[in-house]
């Protein structure tokens, strides 16, 4: 990996809503970093823009992430209209440099050496609708690159060697160099995939709101395939792994993805409004509740979601937390108010592919862990 001594600017794609906690898990993983922002392209990511002297292979291997990009460029205060392009291309033109990317890449994948190299622009806008299309906002970012590297890059449709990613969101330009490839956001444990199987990352997201320790019984009650125990394993160091499903499918594939890792666990077949385990006997409980759509029959979504919250109220320790994503905010929160005992102490807004959604975050009430010491 290349050294310098000045800090590298990157950014890091997450699900929307989800940007804090990747910085959360980046200050952990590198020592010195330096935010620079979060972004977000509505319905399609959040964005981390941050700065460190840290190698880029640690920077992918963040599980909140889903992409890593080195930031290229960013030109701010871009007027409206035709005049913001050629404002964005005569900066790109003076100030466009690539040879920095093309060194962070070559660090995390073999490059190779022949030339021309081959890239491609990918071109996004958010924000007040503009009278040039997207595609125009790429082929200047192509012209800019053609020149800049004396027409050594040469631009293709596929199988490029280099993505650059061009943002227009708001009055700024945020232009990148994908880093990270599709391992960064597929994990390879994902053999068996379901409908309703959760991104990773946003499970990964749930396990860190957990604040798991090394001793804690960690729960999913609708485990589907198992992404959320997962990650709750490659986290750390846990006590047991619980999980189940009513559908024996998703249970076998949860077995499938989890394979012999992560013991002790246990994965049952069950009815999460009804669980064989013992009050009090869990830390954590993340999961991700099924959405109306998900369900043959939705209208037995209240009747669920209110048998599966007198559960967690019956089994979470009196430290205890848990963690649950749903688009049903209303029912959620209104199965948690009919049980005494849990607090709902945070919402984050998501969303999963362009679906609004929320992680509601429940504690004990203070006034439960009285009760119980009493
Ligand atoms: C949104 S999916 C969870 C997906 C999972 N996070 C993953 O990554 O595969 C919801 C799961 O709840 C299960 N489910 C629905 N009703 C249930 C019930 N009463 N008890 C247990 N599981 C149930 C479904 O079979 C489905 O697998």
């Amino acid at each position: 990996m290349p050294r310098t001594s000045r800090p590298t600017d990157y950014y890091l794609h997450t699900l929307p809503g989800i940007e804090g906690i990747a910085w959360e898990e980046v200050q952990e993983q590198v020592d010195a970093a330096e935010l620079q922002g979060f972004k977000v392209v509505p319905g399609r990511n959040g964005i981390l823009l941050f700065s460190t002297l840290a190698d880029p292979a640690v920077l992918t291997r963040v599980r909140t992430g889903e992409d890593l990009f080195w930031t290229m460029a960013r030109v701010p205060e871009v007027p409206w209209g035709r005049e913001g392009l050629s404002m964005m291309s005569d900066r790109l033109m003076q100030e466009l440099s690539v040879n920095h990317g093309l060194n962070l890449l070559g660090s995390l994948r073999p490059m190779p050496s022949s030339k021309p190299v081959t890239f491609r622009v990918i071109s996004r806008m958010a924000g007040k609708n503009q009278p040039y299309r997207r595609k125009e906002l790429a082929d200047m970012v192509t012209r800019v690159v053609r020149h800049r590297t004396r027409r050594q890059w040469r631009a293709v449709r596929e199988g490029e060697q280099v993505e650059l990613w061009a943002n227009l969101l708001g009055r700024e330009l945020l232009l990148g160099m994908r880093l990270s490839d599709e391992t960064m956001r597929h994990r390879s444990y994902q053999q068996v995939h379901l409908p309703a199987s959760l991104r990773p990352s946003m499970a990964a997201a749930m396990v860190r709101l957990t604040q798991p320790a090394p001793d804690d019984v960690f729960l999913d009650p609708l485990c589907g395939t198992g992404t959320i125990l997962i990650e709750r394993g490659l986290y750390g160091r846990h006590g047991l792994l619980v999980g189940g499903d009513i559908d024996q499918a998703a249970l076998m594939a949860a077995q499938e993805n989890i394979g012999p890792q992560h013991k002790p666990r246990e994965l049952l077949l069950w009815d999460a409004q009804r669980l064989p385990l013992a009050d009090g006997s869990v830390d954590c409980v993340a999961s991700n509740l099924p959405f109306g759509k998900q369900l043959s029959r939705p209208r037995d979504l209240p009747v669920l979601y209110r048998g599966l919250c007198a559960e967690i109220a019956r089994l979470l320790s009196s430290q205890g937390r848990a963690v649950l994503l749903t688009s049903e905010i209303r029912r959620l929160r209104a199965a948690l108010e009919e049980q005494q005992g849990l607090v709902l102490r945070r919402t984050y807004s998501v969303s999963l592919l362009g679906q609004r959604a929320t992680i509601q975050i429940v504690e004990r009430s203070p006034s439960y862990s009285q009760e119980q010491e009493v």
